[in-house]
Formats: C-alpha cells, structure tokens, sequence
C-alpha cells in the first residue's frame, strides 16, 4: 500500500548528517531561548483578556490545564526529538511510523499552524504597534491601519505594519540562523524581564477578594478558556524543527523543549493570577491590553508602558520563530519531494532555505495584511491540538516498530503518558466551536486532494516509471 510507505529511518538521520546541508550552530540555551521565543506573545499579552471573561479567576487553572496538556504532548516531541533529530519535527517523525500520507497530512496542517500563527501574530504585534507610535503622535493613515472589513464603520485597505514586520523577519531568517538566533535571544531576556517587572510590580496590588468566587462559570468556562489560552503555549514544539541546525540534539532538543515549557508555565500561572487578583475580572470586558490594563488600574502608568513595549518585542519573536519553524517543515517536505524540489535548495552562502523562507514571508505577510484574523486563533489551537495527539500516537507505534532505536531521552509510563496527552488534547478540541471544526475539515480535505494530484506522484519514495 503505497499511501502507507514509510521512510527508512536510519537513512534519515544519515542524511541530516551529510556535509554542505544546514549549518549546525544551535546549543541548549539556544534552544530554550528559542522556545521562550515562540511561545510568550500574543496568548498572554492580548488573549487573557477574553480567558478571563470566559473563566473568571479560575483563568489561572485554565493555563494549568492547558499546560498539563502540552506537558504530556512535549514529553513525547522530547523522545523523538532525542531520537530522530531531523528537520522537519513531527512531520518526520510520522513518515518514519505512520506512512507518507499521515506525515503529508500533518505536515499539511503544520502549514496551516504555522502559517497562520505568524499572521495572526502579525496581526497583533500591528495593533500593539500603532498605540505605542499613537503615543508619540504619530498615527498611520486609517486606510493602512488594519485589512479591509477588520475595524466595523473604517474604510481599511490593509494592515501595512504586519507586512512589513513579517518582511523585515524574513529577511533576517534568510540570512542566517545564528543572526536570527542572537537576535532572537536578545528580545527574549527583555520580553522575560517586562513579565517579571509586571510581576514583581503587581504583586503588591493584588486584592484578594478579586479572586472570589474563582470559578463564576464553573467548569466548562474554566475549560473554555483553557482551549483558547492554550494559544498561548503554542511554539514549544517549533523547537524541534530546528533539529538539524543543533550541535548535540540527543541532549539538547529534550532541555529545550521540556525547558521552555516549564518556564513559561511558571510565568503564565503568576501572571494570571495577579491579573485577576488587580482587576475585577468583569472589566477585561473589550480589552485587547489585559496586562497592561492591570497595572494602569494600579496607578503604575510607567510600567504599563514598559509592558506595552515587551509585548511588542515578544510577538516579534513568536513571529520570528514561528516562520523558522514553518520554512523547516517545508524545506522537510520539498527535500521527500512532497512539495517542490526547489523550496529545499540552499543558499550556498547564507546555508538557509532561502527561497521557502521568502515564500513563507510574503505569503502569510499578505494574509497578515489583508485578512481580519483575529478569529483565527481558535483554527490555530485546533490545527495544532491535532498534531500533538498525532505525536503521541507515534511514540507508542514507534516503540513498537523499532524497539532497537537508541533514545537519549526516554518519554515515562508509555503507553499511558502519550494515551493521557491524546484524551487531554480531544478534551481541549471539544471546547472548541463548530465553525472551527469545520474551517479545519475543509482545510484536511484540500490537504487531501494536494497529496492525491501532486505530492503522492512526486515522492521520493514513488517507484520510478
Ligand atoms: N504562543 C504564541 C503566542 O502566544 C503563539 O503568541
């Protein structure tokens, strides 16, 4: 059954080993710097305002939940990690268990989590952008501020500042992965310090009577609000498309993965709380500055600006990663022959997927602009809940298939750890609504039809003719 071939394994690894492919730069700071990266941005900084309204204070075990969900995903990504570091993260890793049309399918919808994660993104670090500049005086002609249909009552033509922030990225990826690192590394210890300054900062002005009652809506508001900050922990796993850019990645993809994670959880959890704790949660009503409306309440204006400015930072490199992220899956697919050949070449210079990384760039940048996609997050956290239960789904068949494998980093209690990602990942998509199910069946169903016409034909596994 030709739908089912796998690719062999240890020729993948070979390969990601050959000289002359990426260059290899990445070390375990790197990585969960990295992670940080691409998962603290818009899900803390603009959605908390909506998981508190659809939570009340129990917004903080919303972010438990969703956490202990993507805990149980990431000790799966960890093992494969450890044990296939190859580029192309759970892609690959399917192709090697499942066959080349569960890895195209998934690979089909890591495009769209990706993709759509750097607009959406876009998107918001726009909205943050024009208030700081606004504060300045300096404000953009209405018709640029935001893509058309997006601001009820404003003629808008696009939103200018969210293609440009993805171009100037691009350019910076397609230069170089260890430039994009530094700076990348860069932003994440100032976009840490403005959460732990918010922190440090906010503590002082919690009221405890906020906190009652903590569950207004009871359980399935909690849950709610846990499917939709689950957002905010999206880009753990865009840490393991990096894989064959990593020095030692047995060692160091588990510690950036399991690493980020911890963190931001940590952070996310005190965040939320003190929020909740400063400001009745009923007044995040409209809010799209829900940190930042914290501490103004509190009277701490000059702080709240500082945050304004972190957030900015930190959506830039959730954009940043994110399309490095996206630009390896399909450099992935394009070198199994899936997607054209040609989006797998590299720049002889730079060493980077040059041509997938300007394609990536303009095409998300121009959905950024012109498509509202502020709705989208939820196709997003739907998209991706699918991947992390298919991850999970691997690391049982692979344990099965090649109990040979040497795995550096081990996933406990399999198969029951993995069985208890995929019960707390479905649980999570359930919440989710009707139209979100339907967008990402049609989404599926187009996937389909790409690999039937073209991919399925053009791979590298077909039998020549
Ligand atoms: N986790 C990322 C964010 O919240 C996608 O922006």
């Amino acid at each position: 059954m030709s739908l089912f071939r796998t690719k062999n394994l240890d020729h993948m690894v070979a390969q990601s080993r050959v000289p002359g492919g990426l260059h290899k730069v990445l070390g375990p700071a790197d990585l969960v710097l990295m992670g940080i990266g691409a998962i603290v941005g818009t899900g803390i900084f603009v959605l908390t305002g909506t998981g508190a309204l659809t939570a009340g204070p129990a917004l903080t075990l919303s972010f438990v939940i969703a956490a202990v969900a993507c805990g149980l995903a990431a000790l799966c990504y960890a093992e494969f990690a450890s044990t296939v570091p190859v580029a192309g993260s759970i892609y690959t890793y399917t192709y090697a268990t499942m066959g080349e049309m569960v890895a195209w399918m998934i690979g089909w919808d890591l495009l769209l989590e990706y993709g759509l994660a750097t607009s959406a993104v876009s998107v918001g670090w726009s909205g943050y952008f024009q208030s700081l500049i606004g504060g300045f005086g300096i404000h953009l002609p209405a018709a640029l501020t935001a893509a058309p249909g997006a601001v009820p009552g404003v003629d808008t033509v696009m939103n200018l500042p969210a293609l440009i922030i993805m171009l100037v990225l691009t350019s910076l990826l397609s230069l170089g992965v260890r430039e994009s690192a530094r700076l990348n590394s860069i932003m994440v210890i100032i976009k840490v310090g403005v959460v732990l300054l918010f922190i440090f900062v906010g503590a002082r002005h919690v009221q405890p009577a906020n906190w009652q009652p903590f569950m207004p809506f009871g359980m399935s508001g909690t849950m709610s609000a846990a499917a939709l900050v689950f957002f905010a922990f999206i880009g753990f796993d865009a840490v393991t498309s990096a894989a064959e850019e990593v020095k030692r990645p047995e060692r160091d993809l588990p510690i950036g993965i399991i690493g980020s994670l911890a963190v931001c959880t940590v952070l996310y959890v005190v965040v939320s709380a003190i929020m909740t704790g400063i400001v009745p949660y009923q007044n995040f009503a409209g809010v799209d500055h829900p940190v930042s409306l914290a501490l103004q309440y509190a009277k701490e204006n000059w702080v709240a600006g500082f945050v304004d400015l972190g957030a900015i930072v930190g959506m830039t490199t959730v954009i940043l990663v994110m399309s490095f992220g996206q630009t390896r899956i399909i450099f992935a697919m394009a070198r199994d022959g899936l997607l054209p050949k040609r989006l797998a070449t590299i720049h002889p210079k730079y060493g980077t997927p040059f041509l997938a990384t300007w394609i990536v760039g303009i095409v998300f940048g121009l959905i950024a602009a012109f498509v509202p996609l502020n709705v989208l997050a939820e196709l997003i956290n739907i998209g991706t809940l699918a991947a992390f239960c298919l991850v999970s789904v691997a690391v049982i068949v692979l344990r099965k298939k090649r109990p040979d494998l040497h795995r550096a980093f081990r996933c406990p209690g399999v198969p029951y750890v993995p069985a208890l990602a995929i019960v707390a990942c479905v649980a999570l998509m359930t919440f989710l609504s009707k139209s979100t199910w339907i967008a990402f069946g049609i989404w599926l169903v187009l996937g389909l039809a790409v690999y039937f016409i073209y991919s399925r034909r053009n791979s590298v596994l077909h039998p020549a003719e």
